[in-house]
């Protein structure tokens, strides 16, 4: 079994580097031949736990291979999965399309024997229908079947969701097709994955359904948080008193600054969009969309007001800019909201994040970036964890009071305990959790 993937962002490089460690000999396809040339020297353009491993000892085994040249790839493959961006478009809010379809022409005229050509991307219902339209106009000759197989692997646990997700869903049309396909996820048949096999709209669908539903499990939460803090209760055990009941389920209901990334932020838009326009406009996720944009600009009013109502001429010390910790990813991420909106408020910014430095300075100006989560406490009058790394969830309190001039801590992730933090003699501010004097 051969694979072409056509795309090596965060789905393309972690599947295919997945799927060759299933065994399967993956050709890993990119334009950017500058990555393709990092890849072959083994350096990897993301930062995710495990995946430079995995990428090594796959490539030493010869079962995994980088190229641009897509038309060698897809002419020996059995099966080519799109995994291609698929950003907001400008203006409307629909995933913009137009990398899929580019990919689908090439990958038509290059089509030797029977292939399976997959969709991984996230797509909107209608483009798996839309991509066999194109490859048919293109090679009428072809023998091709077009399978929805959309990813729900999380950037910083994307090795473990590939290998050993809650299922994995296949929208084939033919018996053919599912053969391949279960030839492919063979390895998690055997740890008995549950597969949902459906048609490849019902599929891509699902992706949507899946992505906005967290969107709104996280957004309930965080407005449940809110009135936590109007009614002096804690939304950590509440969390915990309904997550427990098994229809309700625990994760994904840590009250946090807003839901950012590559994915909920665009797709929730995009179901919107496709919602609204199939004329059953899907109001909970328009609320959802609406609630998540504001409260990021809302952390910078609760950061002012943990400071005494101004932070003019203050200095902010940040700990965490990515939107989540184990990436370098900073898209949508709340601190790109968060960090203007204090320094428009008269606050000069230090902020500290272990792997997103370099993503940020693209993105965030006019801030100093520390190399240590100590350095950027350094004379700082309060002190703001935006993203909830490992390393800062022992921090040595005696230190950070002994750094900072003023003892006053935002906890935008509920990292620390508001009793403990009142013991330390610190003025913690956390998200839906009742403040101890
Ligand atoms: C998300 C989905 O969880 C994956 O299943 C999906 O495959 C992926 O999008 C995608 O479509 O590619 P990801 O964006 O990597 O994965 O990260 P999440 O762990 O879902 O976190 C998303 C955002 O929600 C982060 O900003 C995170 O901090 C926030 N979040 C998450 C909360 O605020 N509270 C929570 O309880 C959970």
């Amino acid at each position: 079994m051969r694979i072409a993937m056509i795309g090596t962002g965060y789905v393309g490089l972690v599947s295919g580097a997945c799927f060759s460690e299933f065994g399967v000999h993956v050709t890993c396809v990119d334009k950017d031949a500058g990555k393709i040339e990092r890849l072959h020297k083994g350096e990897i353009p993301i930062y995710e736990p495990g995946l430079d491993k995995l990428v090594e000892q796959n490539v030493k085994a010869g079962r995994l291979t980088f190229t641009t040249d897509l038309k060698a790839a897809v002419a020996e493959a059995d099966c080519v999965f799109i995994a291609v961006g698929t950003p907001s478009r400008r203006g409307d809010g629909h995933a913009d399309l137009s990398y899929v379809y580019a990919a689908a022409k090439e990958i038509a005229e290059s089509l030797t024997g029977y292939t399976v050509v997959v969709t991984k991307s996230t797509v909107p219902v209608g483009t798996g229908r839309a991509v066999e339209k194109i490859i048919r106009e293109t090679r009428p000759d072809a023998e091709f079947d077009v399978v929805s197989n959309p990813e729900f692997l999380r950037e910083g646990s994307a090795i473990n969701d590939f290998m050993r997700p809650d299922r994995v869903v296949i929208g084939a049309r033919t018996d053919a097709a599912k053969e391949v396909m279960k030839q492919l996820y063979r390895p998690l048949y055997l740890i008995e994955t549950p597969i949902v096999f459906t048609t490849v709209e019902t599929s891509e669908l699902i992706k949507y359904a899946a992505n906005t539903f967290l969107a709104a499990k996280i957004t309930f939460i965080n407005e449940i948080a809110d009135l936590c803090e109007k009614l002096g209760t804690d939304v950590h055990d509440v969390a915990k008193g309904i997550g427990l009941d098994g229809r309700i389920g625990k994760k994904f209901l840590h009250a946090g600054p807003g839901y950012g990334g590559s994915c909920f932020p665009k797709d929730t838009l995009a179901l919107v969009r496709t919602a609204q326009e199939a004329g059953a406009p899907l109001r909970i996720i328009e609320t959802v969309v609406d609630i998540n944009d504001k409260r990021k600009r809302a952390m910078a009013d609760k950061i002012i007001a943990a400071c005494g109502g101004s932070v003019q001429g203050k200095t902010i010390a940040i700990l965490g800019l990515t939107f989540k910790p184990n990436t370098d990813d900073m898209r949508d991420s709340p601190s790109l909201d968060i960090v203007p909106a204090l320094i428009d408020a008269g606050a000069t910014v230090k902020a500290y994040d272990p792997e997103g430095a370099h993503e940020a300075q693209k993105l965030l100006s006019g801030i100093t970036y520390g190399n240590s989560t100590y350095e950027v406490m350094e004379g700082a009058d309060a002190l703001v964890l935006i993203t909830e790394w490992n390393e800062f969830r022992a921090l040595d309190f005696n230190k950070v009071k002994s750094l900072l001039k003023s003892p006053i801590l935002v906890d935008l992730r509920n990292v620390y305990e508001p009793e403990t933090m009142a013991k330390a003699g610190i003025h913690y501010t956390g998200v839906g959790r009742p403040s101890i004097a």
